[in-house]
């Protein structure tokens, strides 16, 4: 599955028409890959409906295999897992390759550190150059040890702890992969393991972990949360529905507000609150953007998002609001260079470590496209052209699925087509994104260049 040798480029072209009708995007993917985890610590059958099979969610599926639990493919999006328990993970007897997914790598650090077993994680190119440290030097203070590569990144070799500790962490990051990773680090442990996050981050790791069974107290502070797990508790097996991805929504609500004449309905969409910033931000940006059917299922909050094409003005969005909207910034981005006014993101420091240099990327993605934007220290300041940007030229994709689909979406408002280098990435996250796309727009204007 390695994309390094296998570029597709794709053109983008200017859309002849609005989106229109109805459709559903794949499972969010951080509940998918929290599923396939806890699934694999539960005792008994877990069996998972909606589940995203993106590339990046089959690596945990593989990784939760090489670890003994069994894993079956029943039907498109239905999973079913049968666990080891808490503890009874078995030593991998291959390396664990977590390809482009940092979640997976981050988490299963987290899994694995407080069972007595050996392992060897890589993955590919983008992955191999992000940091692990974040999650290697809390988990060490369970009694875990790592070794890895000069800077902290993968390949990594990891021997967990015999008798592991309960954690008390303060994260220096907002982050959910290092919160979930100490979470889950904690359910081998004895005792409460604590995490403080300074601002609060989608809590999926909290929720399926209480829907398991297992207890886990949240407490307010300030912006952020003190959370609290109960270690080893009996994880019970349980079913699992995962809500449409609010960020693989956004490709699809952003499409819709800058090609003229468009109106669409994406169904069962996960409304997680600490996942919603950019829905916030499109509102404040005119966006006639509502909410239908609103509803709890699985301790997750999810409803039918409608979208109509709407003239948007400049936004200026909070630092704080940055973990509720942290993989949206790209397409955020293409949104304000559509718009009239200039946009200001401010406090985007973390997006330099994901799939890419994203906040390069992003801002590189503009240029090519003809917008003008500048960085400042960790803020990105968007000079909206008040409609269609000129478009013209190729995007560099980073490896890095949400550039290359943000990327694809602005070349359906720009003047002349806007092509990538590489769209092979998307199936890390959205593995159906071009049909249907082609679907909503009723054309195909997304084509290999
Ligand atoms: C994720 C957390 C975020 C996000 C990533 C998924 C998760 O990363 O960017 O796509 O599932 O926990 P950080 O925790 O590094 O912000």
């Amino acid at each position: 599955m390695s994309h390094d040798q296998n570029p597709t480029p794709l053109r983008s072209s200017p859309a002849p028409r609005g989106l229109s009708g109805r459709l559903t995007v794949p499972g969010d993917k951080s509940i998918s890959h929290r599923a396939l985890m806890f699934g694999a610590l539960a005792v008994g059958t877990t069996e998972i409906e909606g589940l995203l099979e993106g590339e990046d969610v089959l690596r945990t599926a593989a990784a939760m295999r090489l670890l003994g639990a069994t894993v079956d493919h029943l039907g498109p999006g239905r999973w079913r897992v049968a666990g080891r328990g808490i503890g009874g993970l078995t030593e991998p007897a291959d390396v664990l390759d977590m390809g482009n997914s940092g979640t997976a790598a981050r988490l299963i650090c987290g899994l694995l550190a407080g069972h007595p077993l050996f392992a060897v994680m890589t993955g590919d190119a983008s992955l191999r150059r992000r940091p692990m440290r974040r999650v290697t030097d809390p988990l060490a203070a369970c009694g875990a040890r790592f070794s890895f590569r000069e800077g902290g990144r993968l390949p990594l070799a990891i021997e967990g702890a015999r008798d592991p500790l309960p954690l008390d962490y303060t994260l220096p990051v907002a982050s959910a992969q290092v919160k979930s990773a100490c979470l889950l680090a904690g359910l081998c442990a004895p005792g409460i393991t604590r995490v403080v996050e300074p601002e609060a981050t989608r809590d999926h790791s909290e929720n399926m972990l209480r829907h398991f069974g297992a207890k886990v107290r949240v407490e307010a502070r300030g912006h952020g949360r003190i959370v609290e797990l109960t270690g080893q508790p009996e994880l019970r097996a349980a079913a699992v529905n995962v809500p449409g991805d609010p960020s693989s929504a956004g490709f699809f609500l952003v499409a819709a507000l800058i090609v003229p004449g468009s109106r669409l309905v994406i169904g069962n969409v996960g409304l997680n609150p600490l996942r919603t910033g950019l829905f916030d931000s499109l509102r404040e940006m005119g966006a006639k953007l509502e909410v239908g059917d609103a509803r709890l299922e699985g301790g997750e909050a999810v409803g039918d998002l409608t979208v109509e094409f709407t003239g948007l003005r400049a936004v200026d969005v909070p630092p704080e609001r940055a973990p509720s909207m942290i993989d949206e910034y790209p397409i955020l981005a293409v949104a304000a260079a559509c718009a009239t006014g200039t946009s200001r993101f401010r406090g985007l420091a973390e997006l330099r470590v994901k799939e890419s240099d994203r906040l390069i990327g992003t801002a590189e993605m503009l240029r090519v496209a003809g917008a003008r934007c500048e960085i400042e220290g960790d803020d990105l300041i968007v000079h909206g052209c008040g409609g269609p940007p000129p478009g013209g030229g190729v995007v560099a994709t980073q490896m890095d699925h949400r550039l290359a689909m943000s990327a694809l979406v602005l070349g359906l408002a720009c003047k002349t087509p806007l092509s990538i280098d590489d769209g092979s990435f998307i199936a890390t996250s959205f593995p159906n994104f071009l049909p249907l796309m082609r679907g909503a727009l009723g054309a195909e204007t997304m084509v290999p260049a």
